[in-house]
């Protein structure tokens, strides 16, 4: 039999995964030179960056990164940015874009932060700003050192208090995407989500005790078209919460726990918030958190709207509050707060409560809860024989199907 010649284009494709950044074009792989330490793989260049002087252990390769980010941003086609194992500590660090096309980064190895407050300036421990098309994959690690820096945060007693950094903040990124990663201990939020639109997380592991302070999982804001799902979170505040301005948020397959819950809120803290509308909360899963799904808005508040919520095939297992709406949030004020919600369904929902209320909706007499619906809800308290209620103020409910505890009017 006769061999046939490899074709141009495999001996090509060879080259390219060493030497070259190539780029597939109408069936042809056209090659180029790399730039400085650059490696290429078809169609895509990794920067990897410990050829731009990152080193692991304790010394700072915040720069490093920095000049790999820039490589790798300003390169004119597709690029990875690789982080290889190894244990890699950085400050401060911003990853900004625009860049000239899309971008990955591979975190396989553990980031560490500078546990030292006095270093960081911004909203973020690590940023990603104004990019086009980002990819943070890799299953490596983001651990913030959070205990070294939790004694700053004096948020109990201070409705204004500075917010310690986010591990991940995430602020305009367009088709954004994070995929099998994991969040240790950040310092403020895990991940804080903003005006970004089409975002996409999976597979991330995100975990804090119980009792550190404001340690979000997730928190959305000004975002739309924003999906979470097949994420294991537990924390010491929410897993996810939905802040204002965000818009087409799905949000499904999550178990949370420790923590307080998955939340829309809270909403009305600031001056002007703009509208919740259209969030999603499906087949999720808590786990001995506070709050099940809540919806919270600070009392005092200005208007806004938070409506079209659906909350569907939830089971809770030993939750202290499993449906839960609070307009009274805060103690800053005794005025009712002026956001109004409308719209929310609550759908098969399900398991054991650790409270005797399992459904509490504690709506605003100013702005009353307008369309809410309960339909095949069954939750019953952890201990056989506690009798549990559900207690309602200000809201317009409808129910159906299944009802324990029946549904207050
Ligand atoms: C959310 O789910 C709905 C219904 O499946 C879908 O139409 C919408 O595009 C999804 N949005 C996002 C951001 O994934
Ligand atoms: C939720 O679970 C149901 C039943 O297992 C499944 O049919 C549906 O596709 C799931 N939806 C999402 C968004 O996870
Ligand atoms: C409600 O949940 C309890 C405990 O899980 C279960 O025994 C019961 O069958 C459920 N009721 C309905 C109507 O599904």
């Amino acid at each position: 039999m006769a061999r046939k010649a490899p074709s141009v284009n495999i001996i090509l494709a060879v080259f390219c995964l060493a030497l070259v950044s190539c780029e597939a074009k109408g069936g042809l792989i056209i090659a180029r030179p790399l730039p400085r330490g650059a490696v290429g793989v078809a169609a895509e260049t990794i920067f990897n960056v410990l050829q731009f002087g990152a080193k692991p252990g304790n010394g700072q390769s915040t720069q490093a990164f920095i000049r790999a980010w820039n490589a790798a941003c300003n390169f004119n086609g597709k690029a990875r940015l690789l982080v290889p194992p190894g244990v890699f500590t950085l400050a401060e660090t911003v990853f900004q874009g625009p860049c000239k096309g899309p971008i990955t980064v591979q975190v396989t190895g553990t980031l560490k932060a500078v546990a030292d407050v006095s270093e960081y300036t911004g909203k973020g421990w690590i940023s990603f700003d104004s990019i086009n098309g980002l990819l943070l994959t890799g299953g490596g690690t983001f651990d913030a050192q959070g205990p070294s820096v939790w004694k700053y945060n004096d948020c109990k007693g201070n409705s204004n208090c500075v917010r310690l950094p986010a591990t991940l903040y995430i602020n305009d990124v367009q088709n954004g995407k994070l995929k099998g990663i994991k969040l240790l201990n950040s310092m403020g939020f895990h991940m804080h989500v903003t005006n970004c639109n089409f975002f996409r997380a999976q597979g991330l592991h995100i975990t804090a005790p119980q009792d550190s302070p404001n340690t979000d999982g997730i928190h959305i804001s000004k975002s739309q078209g924003v999906s979470i799902v097949r994420s294991v979170i537990g924390t010491g505040d929410d897993c996810i919460s939905v802040g204002q301005g965000s818009t087409n948020v799905n949000i499904s397959k999550i178990t949370c726990g420790p923590g307080h819950g998955i939340s829309v809120g809270s909403l009305g803290k600031l001056p002007k918030e703009l509208d919740v509308a259209g969030v999603v909360v499906k087949n999720c899963t808590m786990l001995g958190t506070t709050n099940g799904v809540r919806i919270k808005t600070w009392a005092g508040s200005d208007p806004s709207r938070a409506s079209r919520i659906l909350f569907d095939n939830i089971v809770v297992d030993n939750v202290q509050n499993p449906i839960i709406i609070d307009q009274g949030y805060g103690s800053r004020s005794s005025k009712p707060s002026l956001v109004k919600i409308s719209d929310v369904t609550y759908q098969n929902i399900r398991g054991t409560t650790t409270s005797p209320v399992a459904v509490n909706l504690m709506c605003s007499r100013q702005a009353p809860c307008q369309n809410v619906r309960l339909n095949n809800i069954n939750l019953t308290h952890r201990l056989i024989n506690v009798k549990v209620s559900a207690t309602c103020a200000n809201a317009q409910v409808i129910s159906s199907g299944i009802q324990f505890p029946p549904p207050c009017r």
